[in-house]
C-alpha cells in the first residue's frame, strides 16, 4: 500500500518534473559498457586459424583465437537467401551454453550458396549471390560487398571482444603475495588478468545488486559503414531519425527494454522496445545490418572518412577524395556474436530482406487501422455506454473502445471489476452491434493474490520467472507483489494462450482484444524499474541474457492464444508496449507514455519512422499526449499527426482531463473529427499498404528517400514522411503555425495538395499557409488512390460501401497508377485467395482496372461512384465508361480548368467488374 501510495505521488509529482535520469544507468554506471566502450582501436586480438577451415555449400566455418587469452571460438559465415550473408561467433567449448535469440527469427533462415574464390594464409574471399566478402585472418575482419562496392567492415577497428564464461578465481591468501615463485607463474600467465575486469562479477545500482554469478559475459564489434554519411533504425529511441553521432559527445544509443517515465525527447536513453538493425543509406546504396542478442545492448556512432580503392585511382587525376562513413560499435552484455549483413542494393530491397529474417505484419483485421478511443479509465460499463453514445451523438466514426487496469477485480488480469463492469459480455455486445470493438488491457505481472486462479496455478506448476536463490521471483507492479511468468517456457506460453479461450476468460467475446502491457518487463521495485538480471528463466537462462525477448515471448502467447479461441479462423489484434526483432509477427506497438507537449508531438515521426524501417511497421504514439493535459490547439494537430500514423489511438492518464473531442468547444471537436474522417476515407488505401507489407516488409509509414533514394535532401528529415507511395505528409507541429515548409523530392515529379490540387515541382521546397484545419498533405503526381467518401459510425459498416478514386497525373498528363486490395476484412480466408486485389491505370485518355494477383473467390458490392482527375490540361468533350454489364455509357462530369481538375460522377460499375473509362476529346 505504501508503496503504491508512493508511486501516487511520484504519478503527480512527475506530471511537472519529467524523467529521473538518476532511476536509469549510464554508460559508465555499467561494468560491462564501460570495458567495451574503453577498447582502443587498432589492437584485436582475435586471429582466424587458417588452417581449420571447413568449406560446405553454404558456409565456411573456422576457428578464432584470443590471442591474449589463448581461447578459442567457432566462426561460422554462411550465404542466406537473397544476397545475405550471417556471421556467428560463439566460444568453442564453453563451461556454460550462451543464450541464442534465434526465437526472434522467423524460422531459420534458408542458407543458399556460397564460393570460396580465393584463399592464402592471409584470409579469403567468399562470393554469395552477387555479393561478395574478403575475411583478413590476422586480425580477424571481415568486408562485404554489395556487388562490386565495399559496404560494411567488420572489427576493422579491432573493437571485438568475447569474454568467455570462467569460474572465479578464488582471492589469494594474504601472505601469498609475498612467495617468490608463485608470484612468477602469476607473471607469466596470458590470461583473464590482463583483461579490463572493470565490473565483471559483482555490480551495484542504488539499492540493487547484481550477483554477476556468471562473471564477465559480453560480446562487442565494430561495424563501419563504407560510403554512407546516415545511419537509421535501432529503435527504440526518442531521438532523430537519421542517428546522431554519440561518441564523444554523449552515451551510446541503448537497447534495453524499460519503462521510462515521463520520457525525454532528443536523447539515445533506452526505452521500452529493442531491435538492434541499422539501415544505412546513401544516393547509390542501402544495407542493413542485424545483431541478433536479446542482452542488453549498446551502441555507438561515430562520423568517419574512408580512402576507398576505386577513388584512390581516381585521385591521380582528381586529386584527393574522401568517401564519407559511419564506424559503429555494438556491445551486448551476454550472448552470442550473431551478425546479418543485408546488402541491399536499395531501400525496399534491405526492407524484403529484413522481412526474410523477421517476418512481417500480419494483415491486420480492418477495424484495428481505423480509430482507437483510449483512456486510464473509462470507469464502468455506464462510463463506456455513454463515451459510445457521444461518438454517434457527435457524427464522429471511432471502431475501439478500451479498457485500462481498472477495468479487473483488484489488477487481476482476465477478470472484472463485478461493481463497475457487472455484464462485461452484454457491455461488448452492445458496442459490437454498430460494428466496434473492445480491448482490455492484460499485463504479465500476475498478483499474488491465493484466491486468484492464475496465481494459484502459476505458482503450483512452476511458472513464474525465479531469483537468483530459486524462489518466485516477487516484484512490485500495479496490483502491489505480483510474480512475472517465464514465457521462456513453451509450457507457459500454451498454457497463458489457453486463457484466452472463451470458456476461460470469463465475459469476453471474439470480440474483445487485447493490450499486453509493462512487458519490458515493468518491475516497480527493481533495478531500473525492471527485473534483476540474476532472475532465473527456464532452461536455466539468466534474465541477463534475454531480457529485451521478455515482451515478443509474451506477445507471441498472446497472439496464439487469440488464433486458437477461434479455431485460427479470426485474426488477432493486440498491441505491446515492449517490443524486439521480431514483435511485428505478434501485433501492434506503440511509444509509450510520453507528454502532452509538442516536442513530443514533435517526436512522434523520428520514432515512427524508426520502428517502420527496422520491421515495426504497425505503430503509434498516445494521440493527445499521455501525461498533461493537451490544450485545444495541441489536441486538433495530435489528431491530424495521428490519422496520418499507421497505428491511430487516442490515450491518456489517469490524473488527466477528460478529452473525448465533444468536451470542447464546437470548432475543436469539429477539427477532430474532420481529421479523424480523413482517416477513415484513406482506410482502403491503409488497408492495400498493410497488405503490401506483409507480402514485401514495405512499411506503410515510410522516409521520402525510400521512395527517393538519391534524393539527398530527404536523408535527414524528421517532420515529412510517405504513407505508401502515393502520399506525403508535412503534419504541423509548431504551436501557432501559419505555415509549414514542405520539400518536394523527385526529379521530373509533380506532387498535389489534396485538398486544394494545387501543384508542385519536384526537388523545390514551397511554404504552405495553413489553418487550423489544413493537415499539409500531398498527392504524388503518376499515382491513384481509392478512397471513401462516406462516413459511417465505423469501418465495419462502410465495407460495402463505393469507392471515389483519385487520380493524380505525373509530369506529362498522361500516366498515373495505383492498387487497392480487398476482403473480407477479418478472417484468415485471404490466404485461401478470397480477396480482390486489383490495379488501376490510367494512360494518355483512358483509365482501366485489371486484377494484379487475381481471384475469383472474393466478391464485392462496392462500386465506383466518382473519379477525379488532377493534372488534366484540356477538357475532354464526352466521358464514357464501357464494361460487360451494359456496355457503353456517357457520364456526367465537371472541369475546372484553374485547377486542371475533371470530376467524374457515377461510373457505378462494380470496383471488380471489368471496365473503362474513356476521355474524348
Ligand atoms: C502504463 C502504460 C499506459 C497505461 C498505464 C496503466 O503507464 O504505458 O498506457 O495507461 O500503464 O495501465
Amino acid at each position: 500500500m505504501k508503496m503504491l501510495l508512493l508511486l501516487s505521488v511520484l504519478t503527480t509529482l512527475s506530471l511537472v518534473v519529467g524523467v529521473d535520469r538518476g532511476n536509469f544507468k549510464s554508460c559508465d554506471q555499467s561494468g560491462f559498457c564501460r570495458r567495451n566502450r574503453n577498447m582502443q582501436p587498432g589492437e584485436s586480438p582475435y586471429y582466424l586459424l587458417m588452417n581449420n577451415l571447413k568449406v560446405s555449400p553454404t558456409k565456411i566455418e573456422s576457428r578464432l583465437a584470443n590471442a591474449k587469452t589463448g581461447v578459442l571460438y567457432t566462426l561460422e559465415i554462411s550465404a542466406l537467401m537473397d544476397g545475405m550473408l550471417r556471421m556467428k561467433i560463439n566460444e568453442a567449448t564453453p563451461i556454460r551454453q550462451r543464450f541464442e535469440a534465434t526465437e526472434a527469427l522467423n524460422g531459420e533462415p534458408k542458407e543458399t550458396s556460397l564460393k570460396l574464390v580465393s584463399q592464402n594464409s592471409e584470409g579469403m574471399t567468399i562470393e554469395f549471390g552477387k555479393n561478395k566478402a574478403i575475411i583478413h585472418a590476422n586480425p580477424f575482419r571481415l568486408d562485404v560487398y554489395s556487388g562490386d562496392q565495399h559496404v560494411i567492415s567488420a572489427n576493422t577497428r579491432g573493437l571485438m571482444k568475447f569474454e568467455h564464461y570462467r569460474t572465479k578465481e578464488q582471492p589469494k591468501p594474504e601472505n601469498q603475495e609475498q612467495e617468490g615463485p608463485a608470484n612468477q607463474v602469476e607473471e607469466e600467465k596470458p590470461a583473464a588478468e590482463v583483461e579490463d575486469m572493470d565490473g565483471a562479477w559483482e555490480e551495484h545500482f542504488k539499492s540493487h545488486a547484481d550477483s554477476k554469478p556468471f562473471g564477465p559475459s559480453s560480446v562487442g564489434m565494430d561495424f563501419s559503414f563504407v560510403g554512407f554519411k546516415h545511419v537509421y533504425g535501432i529503435p527504440e529511441h526518442a531521438d532523430a531519425f537519421s542517428l546522431k553521432q554519440t561518441k564523444g559527445s554523449t552515451d551510446p544509443y541503448r537497447l534495453y527494454n524499460l519503462d521510462v517515465f515521463q520520457f525525454e525527447v532528443n536523447n539515445p536513453m533506452a526505452l521500452y522496445g529493442s531491435v538492434p538493425f541499422m539501415v544505412a543509406h546513401s544516393d547509390i546504396k542501402t544495407v542493413g545490418l542485424l545483431w541478433l542478442n536479446a542482452a542488453e545492448t549498446w551502441i555507438d556512432i561515430e562520423p568517419a572518412t574512408q580512402q576507398s580503392v576505386v577513388s584512390s585511382i581516381v585521385d591521380f587525376v582528381k586529386g584527393s577524395t574522401q568517401l564519407p562513413q559511419t564506424d559503429t560499435h555494438w556491445f551486448s552484455e551476454s550472448g552470442i556474436i550473431d551478425v546479418f549483413f543485408l546488402p541491399g542494393p536499395g531501400p525496399k530491397d534491405v526492407m524484403k530482406q529484413n522481412a526474410i529474417l523477421s517476418g512481417t505484419t500480419p494483415l491486420p483485421p480492418y477495424f484495428s487501422i481505423a480509430y482507437h478511443q483510449c483512456r486510464w479509465n473509462y470507469n464502468d460499463q455506464e462510463d463506456v455506454r455513454n463515451v459510445d453514445a457521444n461518438f454517434d451523438e457527435h457524427d464522429i466514426p471511432y471502431d475501439v473502445i478500451w479498457l485500462d487496469i481498472e477495468h479487473t477485480d483488484g489488477k487481476k488480469y482476465f477478470t472484472w471489476d463485478n461493481h463497475k463492469f457487472p455484464n462485461p459480455e452484454e457491455m461488448i455486445n452492445n458496442v459490437t452491434a454498430k460494428g466496434r470493438k473492445m480491448v482490455t488491457i492484460i499485463d504479465p505481472h500476475i498478483k499474488r493474490d491465493s484466491g486468484y486462479h492464475i496465481h494459484s496455478e502459476a505458482t503450483s506448476k512452476g511458472y513464474y520467472v525465479k531469483n537468483k536463490d530459486g524462489h518466485d521471483y516477487d516484484g512490485w507492479c500495479w496490483p502491489g507483489s505480483s510474480g512475472y511468468l517465464d514465457f521462456v517456457n513453451p509450457e507457459v506460453r500454451d498454457w497463458w494462450a489457453s486463457k484466452f479461450g472463451l470458456d476461460h476468460y470469463k465475459g469476453s467475446t471474439l470480440q474483445l482484444f487485447t493490450w499486453n502491457d509493462m512487458n519490458e518487463p515493468s518491475v516497480f521495485n527493481g533495478p531500473e524499474v525492471t527485473m534483476h538480471k540474476d532472475a532465473k528463466h527456464y532452461g536455466s537462462w539468466e534474465h541477463r541474457d534475454l531480457h529485451n525477448m521478455y515482451g515478443i515471448l509474451m506477445t507471441m502467447s498472446t497472439y496464439k492464444g487469440h488464433l486458437q479461441r477461434s479455431n485460427g479462423h479470426l485474426r488477432s489484434f493486440l498491441l505491446s508496449r515492449a517490443f524486439f526483432v521480431g514483435s511485428q509477427r505478434y501485433g501492434a506497438v506503440w511509444t509509450g507514455d510520453n507528454t502532452a507537449d509538442w516536442d513530443h508531438l514533435r517526436i512522434t515521426v523520428p520514432m515512427l519512422l524508426s520502428m517502420s524501417i527496422s520491421g515495426i511497421t504497425f505503430c503509434g504514439a498516445d494521440v493527445g499526449g499521455f501525461f498533461m493535459n493537451p490544450d485545444a490547439e495541441l489536441l486538433v494537430r495530435w489528431y491530424q499527426a495521428g490519422a496520418f500514423q499507421p497505428f491511430f489511438r487516442a490515450h491518456s492518464h489517469l490524473e488527466t482531463k477528460r478529452r473525448e473531442p465533444w468536451l470542447f468547444d464546437a470548432e475543436t471537436k469539429q477539427l477532430i473529427r474532420a481529421a479523424i474522417q480523413k482517416r477513415y476515407s484513406l482506410l482502403p488505401y491503409w488497408y492495400t499498404l498493410f497488405m503490401e507489407n506483409e507480402q514485401n516488409g514495405m512499411p506503410p509509414m515510410r522516409p521520402l528517400w525510400m521512395e527517393f533514394p538519391s534524393d539527398q535532401t530527404t536523408f535527414d528529415m524528421d517532420d515529412e514522411y510517405m504513407i505508401g507511395s502515393s502520399l506525403l505528409v508535412h503534419p504541423v507541429m509548431e504551436s501557432k503555425a501559419t505555415n509549414v515548409e514542405v520539400y518536394f523530392p523527385g526529379e521530373n515529379q509533380v506532387w498535389y495538395d489534396v485538398d486544394n490540387y494545387q501543384k508542385f515541382n519536384g526537388l523545390e521546397s514551397s511554404t504552405i499557409p495553413v489553418t487550423m484545419s489544413k493537415i499539409p498533405v500531398f498527392q504524388r503526381g503518376g499515382t491513384i488512390i481509392a478512397k471513401r467518401e462516406r462516413m459511417r459510425r465505423s469501418s465495419s459498416l462502410s465495407h460495402d460501401d463505393p469507392y471515389t478514386l483519385i487520380v493524380a497525373l505525373d509530369k506529362t498528363g498522361q500516366f498515373a497508377n495505383g492498387n487497392l486490395y480487398i476482403d473480407d476484412g477479418h478472417t484468415f480466408q485471404y490466404k485461401q485467395g478470397e480477396y480482390i486485389y486489383q490495379g488501376f491505370s490510367f494512360k494518355k485518355d483512358t483509365l482501366t482496372n485489371h486484377a494484379l494477383q487475381g481471384s475469383e473467390k472474393f466478391e464485392t458490392k462496392a462500386w465506383l461512384e466518382k473519379v477525379i482527375i488532377i493534372g488534366i490540361s484540356t477538357e475532354p468533350k464526352t466521358v464514357q465508361v464501357e464494361s460487360h454489364d451494359f456496355g457503353k455509357k456517357n457520364l456526367l462530369f465537371t472541369y475546372k480548368s484553374s485547377t486542371q481538375l475533371l470530376i467524374i460522377r457515377k461510373p457505378a460499375v462494380n470496383i471488380e467488374a471489368e471496365w473503362s473509362i474513356k476521355l474524348l476529346f
